[in-house]
């Protein structure tokens, strides 16, 4: 499916920044870390894979890990500002190559070609057929045994549609929602939250095993609070952010794991949720 002239409406105002303003800045980042952290654990101290993906890179904050596990990387987006934006951050790497796309479609991609793919925050702004398209494009272009990293966010319970806007978010209908999708608005971002049984229902039946899911972002009233120090990582591999030696860094893992330890729990308390996926 292809829109025209695509943006995406949180552009330059930050919805997203607002949000994880009410969280703590720190801990949002670390306990994405230790979802990036777990994915090298269960990738193993090999040899870097060949050929990464960034599906949806935005402004390429991810490019980093992805350049940790693999030799090359292709990031693409369906925002042509975003993607200049990621650009001119990775100007002169001669590993990361850029594609911009719009829709699901992954050609000129051969089949049976990549490695691992990030899927980051992406599916749920997208319309319900593009999403499972993207998911057929993924399983086309993977090897046998590829990876796909994919983040999310979700709801307790069942399935809700939301438009983040400037006063917050409200709740929409299904069909507004596949609307928004298609015809992005100026500062109306769109925003699925996934009803994870379904969800997980159909990775399985797109050819996809769940090989483990995390839950991450615990919404501040379930978090510990610390005072940590700002972490500095510019342009390394965020995997290293947890190595820092800091007794509030173990406070957020410990917690983050016993919250994962409830799925039930891990739903309730977590915004967001790490699949991670492999072809079988
Ligand atoms: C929430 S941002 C996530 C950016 C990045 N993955 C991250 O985690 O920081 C969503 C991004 O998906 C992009 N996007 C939406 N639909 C897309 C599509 N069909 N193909 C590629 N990118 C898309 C948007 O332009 C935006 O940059």
């Amino acid at each position: 499916m292809r829109q025209k002239g695509y943006f995406y409406p949180d552009r330059d105002e930050g919805l997203t920044s607002k949000l994880i303003q009410e969280y703590d800045e720190t801990r949002w980042t670390l306990e994405e870390v230790y979802v990036l952290k777990s994915v090298k654990k269960t990738l193993g101290e090999k040899e870097k894979l060949g050929l990464s993906m960034d599906v949806g890179t935005g402004l390429g904050r991810l490019i980093p890990f992805l350049l940790s596990i693999s030799k090359k990387v292709i990031a693409l987006d369906a925002d042509l500002w975003r993607l200049k934006k990621a650009m001119e951050a990775f100007d002169s790497h001669p590993n990361v190559f850029f594609m911009w796309r719009q829709g699901s479609r992954l050609d000129p991609l051969p089949p049976q070609t990549v490695d691992f793919i990030n899927y980051s925050h992406v599916a749920q702004h997208v319309s319900h057929p593009e999403f499972i398209e993207t998911l057929g494009e993924f399983h086309r272009v993977l090897k046998r045994g590829g990876r796909v990293l994919f983040l999310t966010t979700h709801s307790e319970g069942k399935e809700k549609f939301l438009v983040s806007t400037e006063e917050g978010a409200i709740e929409i209908t299904r069909d507004e929602y596949e609307e928004l999708t298609l015809n992005p608005q100026p500062k109306r971002l769109p925003v699925r939250k996934f009803d994870l049984d379904s969800l997980e229902n159909l990775l399985r039946e797109c050819g996809f095993e769940i090989e483990w899911k995390i839950y991450y972002h615990i919404r501040p009233e379930f978090a510990p609070r610390v005072k940590l120090r700002e972490p500095k990582n510019p342009g390394g591999d965020p995997t290293k952010l947890l190595e820092t030696p800091e007794k509030g860094v173990e406070d957020i893992i410990r917690n983050l794991e016993s919250i994962n330890a409830d799925e039930r729990e891990a739903r309730r308390k977590a915004l967001d949720v790490a699949l991670l996926l492999r072809k079988g």
